[in-house]
């Protein structure tokens, strides 16, 4: 049993670098499937469990993996590879389902558990079905498993209901040797989607628009030979964790290795609850204003306020000097941390998507238990601006996507210790 023993009401104040964006790393090594050469990707988180897990599906898929030096992870796709990626690592994380569209063009197969991850929703799969099937694949969904066959795939027009990362990602990497051209409108426009038209682009792709809402995909024979190097963007969800946690905490705080643009939405709003966010070419300095000043959040998606964000900033107006209302048109069900920040005194009432937080002077320190990834995060900081001692239990979730978190709090003033019995 792992947990973890915050003492409350520490100004966070120094300076904190950024890990590799998990969200990224995790689709460029699945990425790595199509490739005809070894890939070579930089700034890879290493300590976090969803890193580990999607090097557990690659290597049961044949996938050979090892690390050139502590955050360089080489992946060597060559020889035979599977298509039934292993289920029980499947099931621990959602992003695994991402191997889809790479398998696709690789082996003309991908057989799938249903995924996993964090329960924040129902997390249908219907835009990857719809999109697969535009470009010719067979998809059969059954004993909770998602089937996909395709010989050469064609291309396609195709127009996503939502923006969702994960569908515009497999359409995308099905795309890449399809015969002709596939264009996806409404596609999604996170920084993500920009790293894997590059990294793709770097093996032979031919992709155009990532970060506009149409993705333009031509079609190529066969990708190039050519080994690639490739160092992954800042992790912007960890950054804005960080900003956040400095304007909870009346800190001062600069957080390195950092692309501003990335995490604007965020820097926006701190910035109306009265924080200063100073902006620099690779560097963001949040200085608190005290108290924050009430705002309302909606969550949408890229460049909105992202939804891993959410819970963080609902735990900042938490303690706002008056009344807020965040509101997530990404994910349906992302409130389920509320009742654990009940229990350190916050007045927030959750109505469908939305919560309507009444700001209070000061959280109490409590024992509470992150029900998901973000939402751990958000119990941290909730637990760094409280008074006295909270104890988080579900240290799995917070794993799984931030690196050495407790390590770099306590590097910036926190008191804050992992107790393992
Ligand atoms: C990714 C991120 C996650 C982030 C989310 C939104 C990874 C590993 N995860 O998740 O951290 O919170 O983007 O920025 O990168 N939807 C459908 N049908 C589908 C697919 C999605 O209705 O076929 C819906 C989902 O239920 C959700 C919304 O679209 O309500 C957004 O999902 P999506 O953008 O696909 O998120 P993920 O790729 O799963």
């Amino acid at each position: 049993m792992e947990r973890l023993v915050i003492q409350g009401g520490r100004r966070l104040t120094g300076s904190v670098r950024s890990s590799g964006a998990k969200n990224a790393v995790l689709k460029l090594m699945a990425a790595s499937i199509l490739a005809n050469r070894p890939c070579l990707i930089r700034n890879v988180p290493r300590k976090i469990t969803d890193v580990e897990v999607m090097i557990g599906v690659l290597q049961g898929l044949g996938v050979k993996v090892s690390w050139e030096d502590p955050t360089s992870l080489r992946l060597d796709p060559r020889g035979d590879l599977g298509f039934h990626a292993q289920d029980e690592l499947v099931r621990e994380m959602r992003a695994s389902f991402q191997v889809i569209g790479p398998l696709l063009g690789r082996v003309g197969r991908s057989r799938i558990y249903q995924p996993g991850g964090c329960v924040i929703g129902q997390r249908p799969i219907d835009l990857h079905v719809k999109g697969l099937s535009a470009l010719g694949a067979v998809v059969n969904e059954e004993h909770g498993y998602i089937d996909v066959h395709g010989g050469r795939l064609h291309g396609a027009e195709i127009h996503l209901d939502f923006p969702s990362v994960g569908a515009t990602e497999n359409i995308m990497s099905a795309a890449i040797l399809a015969e002709g051209t596939t264009v996806i409108r409404n596609a999604a426009k996170e920084p993500e989607i920009i790293e894997e038209q590059n990294f793709y682009n770097r093996l032979g792709a031919r992709i155009r628009g990532a970060g506009t809402d149409c993705l333009r995909i031509d079609g190529v024979q066969e990708l190039n030979n050519r080994e690639i190097d490739y160092a992954v963007i800042p992790d912007r969800i960890e950054v804005g964790t960080f900003m956040i946690a400095a304007a909870i905490t009346g800190g001062d705080l600069t957080v390195t290795d950092v692309i501003p643009e990335h995490v604007e939405a965020v820097s926006a709003k701190l910035r109306e609850t009265g924080a200063e966010v100073r902006v620099d070419e690779d560097s963001l300095r949040v200085v608190s204003a005290g108290r924050p000043k009430p705002t309302d959040v909606t969550v949408l998606p890229y460049p909105g306020f992202p939804s891993d964000l959410q819970s963080p900033m609902t735990a900042l107006l938490t303690v706002a000097d008056g009344t807020s209302i965040v509101t997530d048109h990404v994910f349906e069900a992302r409130f389920r941390y509320v009742d654990e920040l009940l229990r350190m005194g916050a007045n927030v009432r959750v109505e469908g998507r939305s919560a309507v937080i009444k700001g209070i002077a000061g959280l109490s320190g409590a024992e509470v238990v992150a029900p998901d990834l973000r939402a751990g995060a958000s119990l941290v900081l909730a637990g760094l601006a409280a008074e006295g001692q909270t104890v988080l239990h579900g240290m799995k979730h917070l794993d799984r996507g931030y690196e050495r978190l407790e390590e770099k709090l306590r590097e910036i003033g926190a008191d804050i210790e992992r107790h393992i019995d």
